[in-house]
């Protein structure tokens, strides 16, 4: 079977995108499926850190684009399962430096490292800089793209903008992802609530993350998000949607009730 490509992705800076990139893959694979994360966020590599394996990772993406080391040895399996390619500090794809990879190396090592065992997902986590999103979408056809966004009115002009450099780059599906959704502030209309997010963005949504203060001290500890926890029921939800099941959009989310959201 073909391993399905996710990018996550959005042009606007710390609104959840590694957050989801981890917790949507955890879902999948307590969801029993088998996944590859890689970080591809080359300024800021953090899932390293989220994942409490920072001193495990001895090789990286560009040791496998630069041949120093496989797939098979780059990539790290953490307790709950989850492989895992760790991203590299300093290296600029496309760049001239000594240590920097250019962008066909980049596209064959990730190519080689999806096709390194029959994972059923590959998700890529990117930062805003280098055109990796890009890079992607050109190297992997028929990825889905998970736009990530917040109540912040400029987080949804940015996932407009990046759903249209997707689409010029031949990515068909593109999904919105709203993370860090506050349910009372948008419920007392003091932020934007999830109609107007999707409205502004124009990207047809996949889920919603809620402000979760344990997923966000998990992150920090490097520990996995309780099960659950909103966080965690939330990137269920998703993960059972990228299955092709329909699940309800606040399903297992305890902190409101659904009809004072929306
Ligand atoms: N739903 C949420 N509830 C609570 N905290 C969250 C939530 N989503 C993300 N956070 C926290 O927000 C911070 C930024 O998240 P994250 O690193 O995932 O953003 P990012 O978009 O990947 O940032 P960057 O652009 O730097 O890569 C982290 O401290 C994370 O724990
Ligand atoms: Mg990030």
């Amino acid at each position: 079977m073909a391993t399905r490509k996710i990018i996550v992705a959005s042009s606007k800076g710390g609104v959840g995108k590694s957050t989801v990139a981890l917790g949507v893959a955890g879902a999948l694979c307590t969801l029993g499926k088998k996944v590859l994360l890689c970080d591809l966020d080359f300024e800021n590599p953090c899932l390293d850190l989220y994942m409490g394996i920072e001193d495990a990772a001895l090789f990286n993406v560009a040791d496998v684009a630069k041949g120093r080391a496989t797939p098979e040895k780059a990539i790290l399996k953490n307790s709950a399962g989850l492989s895992f390619l760790a991203s590299p500090e300093g290296v600029v794809p496309g760049g001239t430096g000594e240590n920097d990879i250019s962008e066909a190396e980049l596209a064959k090592a990730l190519t080689d490292a999806v096709s390194s065992a029959e994972y059923d997902f590959a998700i890529f986590d990117t930062g805003t800089a280098h055109g990796i999103p890009a890079l992607l979408a050109d190297t992997f056809r028929g990825a889905t793209a998970l736009i990530v966004a917040s109540h912040q009115s400029s987080s949804s002009r940015g996932a407009e903008r990046t759903a249209a450099m997707f689409e010029a780059h031949g990515i068909r599906e593109c999904r919105l992802v709203v993370c860090g959704y506050e349910f009372i502030e948008a419920a007392r209309n003091e932020r934007r609530g999830i109609v107007d997010i999707i409205d502004s963005s124009r990207v047809p949504l996949i889920g919603a993350v809620p402000y979760d203060r344990t997923l966000m001290l998990s992150c920090e500890r490097g520990v996995k998000v309780p099960e659950g926890s909103d966080a965690a029921e939330a990137f269920l939800n998703i993960a059972h949607r990228l299955c092709g099941r329909t699940v309800r959009l606040f399903d297992g989310i305890n902190s409101v009730k659904r009809r004072k959201i929306i």
